[in-house]
């Protein structure tokens, strides 16, 4: 064995990359706009974010997720640095958010992946599964 197989392997082994890592922010980047594009779009979910009324927004509401799926990718916390504890499911109260919502979410978020070359396939199954976790709790109406 070389020396410089010796002393990369326990890093290697020793620690696994993030998803934020293995995604990369330009991959974030490009799934965030095939993401929120497809969220305009959509009949039901379009009507919840304030981008619908003034279009305008739809870059601030693309930035704050960004930043939170950064620190919950296993990048650099960035939406805490910058706004504090995401109390996600407190903050996402003032939206009525049924189980249809959440389908039609994440519904966005698979042909979004589906979307972004950038991202590996085993990579988008993993971040589609976890995203399906978070997204039951964001439901606070019965529908
Ligand atoms: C279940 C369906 C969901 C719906 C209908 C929904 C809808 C919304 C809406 C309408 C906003 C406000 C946007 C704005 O003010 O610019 C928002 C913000 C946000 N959402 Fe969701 N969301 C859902 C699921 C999720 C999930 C699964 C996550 C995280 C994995 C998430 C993360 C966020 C974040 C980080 C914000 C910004 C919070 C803030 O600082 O105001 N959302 N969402």
């Amino acid at each position: 064995m070389t020396s410089d197989r010796l002393t990369s392997a326990p890093l290697t082994l020793g620690s696994p990359q993030s998803l934020y890592e293995r995604i990369g922010a330009e991959g974030l980047h490009a799934l965030l706009e095939h993401f929120y594009a497809r969220v305009a779009r959509d009949p039901l979910l379009a009507p919840l974010f304030p981008g619908s009324r003034d279009s305008s927004l739809w870059a601030t509401t693309l930035e704050k997720q960004e930043a939170f799926l950064t620190g919950f990718l296993g990048g650099p916390p960035l939406y805490h640095q910058r706004y504090g504890h995401p109390r996600l499911r407190a903050r996402h109260l003032p939206f009525p958010i049924t189980p249809a919502h959440a389908g039609a979410w994440l519904a966005c978020m698979r042909a979004a992946l589906n979307e972004t070359p950038q991202i590996d396939a085993a990579s988008a199954d993993e971040l589609h599964q976890a995203l399906s976790r978070v997204a039951v709790h964001m439901v606070n109406q019965p529908g």
